[in-house]
């Protein structure tokens, strides 16, 4: 099953995916900008969420932020590296789609690049997770490549691996958002840094409405 794949490829490069690509907020403004907002709106001090956290390294990066920070994946492999490198932080195993948290629990939540092995049937009940975990108030920040193609790899850092990225086009994930009662605030989308792969980024920062 298509999960299962998505997992399984995650467990096998998740080292060397830390090794590539654990410094890339040194190299991404926009994306560093971005979390910063969040962080800053993020004062009920209860814990940001990195959902789809990968190594750990923008959970890690909020933690040094002073705020309490929770990286949530579905690869076992890619939750125990980032345990490992960022001890200020804490993770747990878990989908995006049934996501190992209490209603409310966090004060913001970001999913970066991680919706981007949902299948689109998939992104409905994603965005509704990502509702139902964040506190009335608090912000989400979601970012994805925008385009209708699905860019299938079977390599990466010659690891075998079995995965199908995503594109999506940026009013379908703003619908999805909005759909669950999410008020998107802002849509930004940028060409990508020379360090990247070369694919058009959106971020959306969506907002669960406050109970006042
Ligand atoms: C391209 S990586 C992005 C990692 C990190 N957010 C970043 O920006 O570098 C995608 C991550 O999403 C995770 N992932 C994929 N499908 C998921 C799901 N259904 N639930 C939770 N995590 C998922 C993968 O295991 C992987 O670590």
């Amino acid at each position: 099953m298509g999960d299962e794949r998505t997992r399984q490829s995650y467990d096998a490069v998740a080292a060397e995916y830390a090794l590539h690509l654990s410094d890339e907020l040194s190299y991404k403004p926009l994306d560093r900008a971005l979390l910063g907002m969040v962080v800053e709106g993020a004062t009920s001090g209860r814990p940001i969420a990195d959902l789809g956290c990968g190594p750990g390294h923008v959970t890690g990066w909020l933690a040094a932020r002073g705020v309490a920070a929770v990286g949530i994946d579905l690869s076992p492999g890619m939750v125990a590296i980032a345990a490992r490198d960022h001890p200020g932080a804490s993770f747990r195993v878990g989908d995006l789609r049934d996501l190992p948290a209490s209603d409310a629990e966090f004060g913001a939540v970001v999913a970066l690049y991680s919706l981007i092995h949902l299948t689109p049937d998939a992104l409905p009940v994603a965005a509704s997770e990502l509702h139902r975990v964040v506190e009335p108030g608090g912000a989400v920040l979601v970012a994805f490549h925008v385009g209708e193609e699905v860019r299938h790899v079977t390599d990466w850092w010659g690891h075998g691996v079995d995965l199908d990225f995503r594109f999506f086009e940026t009013e379908l994930v703003a619908a999805h958002l909005e759909s669950v009662g999410l008020a998107v605030e802002a849509v930004v989308e940028r060409a990508p840094y020379l360090e990247e792969v070369a694919t058009r980024r959106a971020y959306l920062l969506a907002r669960r409405p406050s109970d006042r």
